[in-house]
């Protein structure tokens, strides 16, 4: 893949990553979707993303069946504990859970998925505590607008997140007004979920978006690979696009040879402008 994204700590990953949410939720559909992931791994999205919550666990089992074959270094693996799981009394447990289901014995990023009743403190050295002994390699966290952000910074080992992973897609792009440049300028990278804003559905019109289409035309290509190339045009940002569909996981990882010119991406900020002020963090 020719776009990566480095992390603070070092670690390069894909630009293009493979998300997961209902993934191996039903039987009938397995095979397809370990036949998609694969095709995904073998064009270069080797970051999968994942969580304990996604079908209670399914997921993360259907992505340990699709990834078997695998060189286990060859591949990025990222799982989410929910907050209620996130201190003490459960993180080891969980990450034991996740592990277990995916078949390895580490993670690559382990995300907090999004913030609850645990103080901060505890979860934030609970993850150290994980990181040292080498059962995940990095974490960090999920749906932290600007002023949580703010808050793990001031806690002891808060600078060790490595990604924020927040929606993000053409159509939505609040983040971009001030935390996006807050995380940019403490290099935390950007993991986008919802880029394809779940098929279009979280955006009227985007997928038929008159600018869009024209742009997608002129390119020989899908209005899904533009939205794509545009999510991961900084070089600082990881889009984890998921398809339970081999033909549709190949158009997305041929976004990666999709380059935008400037005047493509000034048409794409006039039909969705950036924002001009706070926008609260847009979430699903
Ligand atoms: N941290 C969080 O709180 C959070 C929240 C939401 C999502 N996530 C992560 O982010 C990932 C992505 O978000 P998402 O799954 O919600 O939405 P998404 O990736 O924006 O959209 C997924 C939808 O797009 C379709 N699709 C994919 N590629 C396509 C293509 N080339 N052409 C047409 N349709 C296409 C898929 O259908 P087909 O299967 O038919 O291709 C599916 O219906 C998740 O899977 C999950 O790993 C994290």
């Amino acid at each position: 893949m020719q776009h990566q994204v480095t992390l603070r700590n070092q670690m390069t990953v894909p630009a293009l990553g493979l998300g997961t949410w209902y993934l191996g939720d039903s039987q009938a559909t397995r095979d397809r979707e370990i036949e998609a992931l694969r095709s995904g791994i073998d064009a270069g999205m080797t970051l999968i993303d994942t969580a304990e919550m996604y079908g209670s666990g399914r997921s993360e089992s259907l992505v340990g069946e699709a990834i078997a074959p695998y060189d286990r270094k060859s591949l990025f693996l990222v799982s989410k504990v929910l907050p209620g799981n996130a201190g003490r009394k459960n993180m080891v447990s969980s990450l034991q859970g996740s592990l277990k289901r995916l078949g390895t014995d580490y993670l690559d990023l382990y995300l907090y998925h999004w913030r609850g009743a645990i103080p901060l403190s505890e979860t934030v050295d609970c993850l150290e505590g994980l990181r040292k002994e080498g059962r995940i390699r990095a974490w960090g966290v999920s749906n932290f607008d600007i002023n949580d952000m703010k808050e793990l910074y001031q806690i002891k080992g808060g600078r060790n997140c490595q990604v924020n992973q927040v929606l993000y897609h053409t159509g939505s792009r609040g983040i971009e007004y001030s935390l996006l440049p807050w995380m940019r300028e403490r290099k935390v990278a950007l993991m986008s979920y919802c880029p394809l804003a779940q098929a279009g559905s979280l955006r009227k019109g985007l997928f038929s978006n008159p600018v869009l289409k024209e742009i997608a035309e002129s390119h020989g290509c899908d209005v899904t690979q533009v939205l794509l190339a545009w999510n991961i045009r900084d070089g600082h940002t990881i889009a984890i696009p998921r398809s339970g569909s081999q033909a549709h996981t190949l158009l997305n990882a041929g976004a990666d040879s999709l380059s935008l010119t400037e005047e493509e991406l000034a048409r794409i900020d006039e039909a969705y402008p950036a924002p001009r002020r706070k926008i609260y963090l847009d979430m699903q």
